[in-house]
């Protein structure tokens, strides 16, 4: 890297610990960052090793900035220890289709591997660059501690499973706006050509008054319980069935089309109505959550989004976005803008599709390499996060929810504390089974 490259990313550092408060900041900064001295490599630490995380970091160490992975943080030893394994393969094509390795970037002593819940602590402070991919249950936490020790991030989505979670993450945008902490999250459409070039073109369709979503398949793993786990491990491994850690699977997954929608509206929802339940998901395995969700969605405007998602094994399977509009229809799927009638106005080349996961890490590690602040993208994530939040508040009680109500409502689902013989707030019964919530039974404080 040249020298001016290293003075104006010294430069950088310095402004930004200044705006992090002064000299108590600075000297933090100092020690672990890729500006202190002659070393200026940028330090990535990865929290959250599962295989999402893996990727991440992966995609991470495949930019062309000069990026070392040099801390690792996991509750559980043995999936760091997979990950680490699939980080030092010599072929990654087994791993996630690049060429080559990437062992060189991979410089993780084992007094930098940490385990447990205290874990991330540890790993951030060793970095320039946080890599948060644990289940969105403990992302504000981990994203207010990051920007607290003033590190840039790259933050999965969803970012939170509860309201009080979502102001945490607002709170915590706002002060990385106020550090210029770059911050991109894992809503990687806003970062895919299709996308991008269908946003640019949305004039076409006129004004957006309704768009329909859809999550329809058969689901996802199932990590069953073992023998000698407590609550909390048994919870923490199969963490897709229960609410405080994965938020439902509108919230996991289907967020991706809630966000898309958001984007293209420019705003979000200012309430939500809905039905769901769990009708084929029923095993005590699959823990607490739906396995459907119909949502009818309202913006300001009027305008109304019909969202559903589901996960039954042998249903339709569909995964889409259609926005329709006073002229026209854009189809995020099929890349197209159509008139009302149906004729092609305009067709996106999908040749010209890229890797929306490797290009959110190269422009992240550009901005950071090259000093500058570009990436804000906590608030919209926690916005797009509480959609879908507010779409499960909505199927969970059966009633109308209220945006407004219901992100001041300080829903918090989290254990009282984070250890591996404490409590979640959701118990099996004698039977192994989990309270599932009943709509025109359950009542949000809201
Ligand atoms: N953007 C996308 O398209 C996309 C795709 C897949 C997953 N994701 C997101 O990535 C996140 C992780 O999903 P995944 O599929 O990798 O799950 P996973 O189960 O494979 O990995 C999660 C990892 O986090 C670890 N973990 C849990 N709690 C932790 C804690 N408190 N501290 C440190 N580590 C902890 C787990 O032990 C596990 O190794 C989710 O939020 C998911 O929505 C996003």
């Amino acid at each position: 890297m040249s020298d001016s490259n290293g003075s104006s990313r010294r430069e950088f550092v310095k402004q930004t610990s200044l705006l992090a408060g002064g000299l108590i900041a600075a000297p933090a900064i100092g020690r672990t960052n890729y500006f202190s001295g002659a070393d200026d490599t940028i330090k990535i630490a990865l929290v959250g090793c599962g295989g999402r995380g893996t990727g991440a970091a992966l995609q991470a160490l495949l930019t062309k900035q000069n990026v070392k992975l040099v801390a690792m943080a996991d509750a559980f030893r043995d999936n760091l220890d997979k990950c680490y394994k699939s980080l030092m393969a010599d072929d990654l094509s087994d791993v996630n289709g690049a060429e080559g390795n990437v062992q060189k970037k991979v410089a993780v002593p084992e007094g930098n591997k940490f385990t447990g819940f205290d874990a991330y602590l540890k790993a951030i402070a060793l970095a320039d660059v946080v890599i948060l991919a644990t289940p969105p249950g403990f992302r504000p936490i981990h994203f207010a501690e990051a920007i607290r020790q003033n590190k840039h991030v790259f933050m999965e989505k969803p970012v939170a499973t509860d309201t009080a979670g979502i102001k945490k993450v607002l709170e915590t945008a706002a002060l990385a706006k106020q550090k210029k902490l770059n911050v991109v999250v894992g809503l990687q459409r806003h970062y895919q050509n299709s996308y991008k070039e269908l946003f640019k073109r949305k004039d076409q369709i006129g004004d957006i008054t309704s768009a329909q979503a859809w999550w329809n398949n058969d689901g996802v793993w199932v990590r069953p319980r073992k023998p000698g786990q407590t609550e909390m491990e048994y919870q923490m491994r199969n963490w897709y069935y229960f609410v405080w850690l994965c938020g439902d699977h509108i919230n996991e997954q289907h967020i991706h089309n809630l966000d898309v929608i958001n984007w293209f509206k420019g705003g979000y929802p200012v309430k939500a109505q809905g039905m769901g339940g769990r009708q084929v998901r029923i095993g005590k395995e699959y823990g607490e959550i739906f396995d459907h969700h119909y949502v009818e969605f309202q913006y300001a405007d009027g305008s109304i989004l019909n969202s559903q998602c589901r996960h039954i094994p042998g249903t339709m399977s569909k995964v889409g976005v259609l926005l329709i509009g006073t002229k026209g229809k854009i189809q995020c799927g099929a890349a197209n803008i159509t008139d009302l009638s149906g004729k092609v106005l305009y067709q996106f080349d999908l040749k010209g599709e890229n890797n929306a996961y490797q290009t959110e890490h190269d422009e992240l590690f550009a901005t950071i390499a090259k000093g500058e602040y570009k990436f804000a993208d906590a608030e919209n994530g926690a916005r797009s996060t509480m959609t879908a939040l507010l779409g499960r508040m909505a199927t969970y009680s059966g009633q109308v929810i209220d945006w407004d109500k219901a992100i001041n409502s300080n829903l918090n689902l989290q254990p009282e504390k984070y250890a591996w013989d404490a409590s979640p707030r959701s118990m099996p019964d004698a039977n192994g089974y989990y309270a599932i919530a009943v709509p025109g039974v359950l009542k949000y404080n809201i």
